[in-house]
């Protein structure tokens, strides 16, 4: 059991309500709470407020809607449809399970896929040598920060999401279908529409085994 100590700022509370209701939604519908306005803000300023190290500002952001949406997770379809006839996956996995799991995100209203751009590192990472080798992972760490934003105001808005990992299968389909620039690395895809179904139950490891605090 954590610490229920009152917060000064309300708005504090309402921050750790909506970390709390944050969940992973699988069943998703392909319908939106909200405005294509509302949600473009939401991604907008998660991308510009969220920091990174160095102010290096690595990260970026694509938004698919509807049909553009649905585009992505056709692609992930015959990539592994693709990985089934090479004899890499087998066909009863695919048909009973994955097929089932890459429709069930088509069905959703959006897509939001974060890249990130570790070719516009170089300068920095030669100039500070010393630490070259942290700022790939820096560069994630931030990308990270704005994937847990997004996810939590949107759900925040009504919608349910998940997280996806399908690189790099759908890797270069994506930069094609939306002629993205070859630097930018494919990290995460958040699938995001309206909640059809509710999340699995979660357990928690005990905080106490944790998290300590010395000077209280
Ligand atoms: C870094 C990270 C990677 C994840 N990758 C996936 C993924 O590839 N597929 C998936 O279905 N869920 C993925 N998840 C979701 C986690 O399984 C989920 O957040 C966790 O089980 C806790 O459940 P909750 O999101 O409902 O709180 C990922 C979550 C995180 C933070």
């Amino acid at each position: 059991m954590g610490s229920t100590a009152e917060f000064k700022n309300p708005a504090t509370s309402t921050l750790f309500e909506l970390v709390k209701s944050r969940r992973t939604y699988y069943g998703l519908k392909g319908e939106s709470p909200i405005s294509d306005d509302a949600i473009e803000r939401i991604v907008q300023d998660s991308v510009l407020h969220v920091p990174s190290s160095f102010n290096t500002q690595t990260s970026r952001v694509v938004l698919l809607l509807k049909e553009e949406h649905q585009k992505v997770w056709d692609i992930a379809i015959n990539a592994l449809e693709g990985l089934v006839t090479a004899g890499r996956v087998p066909r009863e996995m695919f048909e009973n399970s994955t097929k089932p799991k890459l429709n069930a995100f088509r069905a959703a209203y959006g897509t939001v896929l974060f890249f990130v751009d570790y070719d516009s590192l170089a300068p920095i990472k030669e100039k500070f040598a010393i630490y070259a080798d942290k700022f790939d992972p820096f560069a994630q760490e931030s990308n990270a920060m704005s994937q847990y934003l997004v996810w939590v105001a949107l759900e925040s808005e009504g919608f349910g999401a998940n997280l996806q990992h399908y690189s790099p299968l759908v890797d270069e389909q994506i930069t094609k279908t939306w002629d993205l620039p070859a630097s930018w690395k494919l990290d995460a895809q958040l699938v995001f529409g309206l909640p059809a179904s509710e999340p699995a139950d979660k357990s928690f490891a005990p905080i106490e085994n944790r998290f300590k605090v010395f000077g209280k």
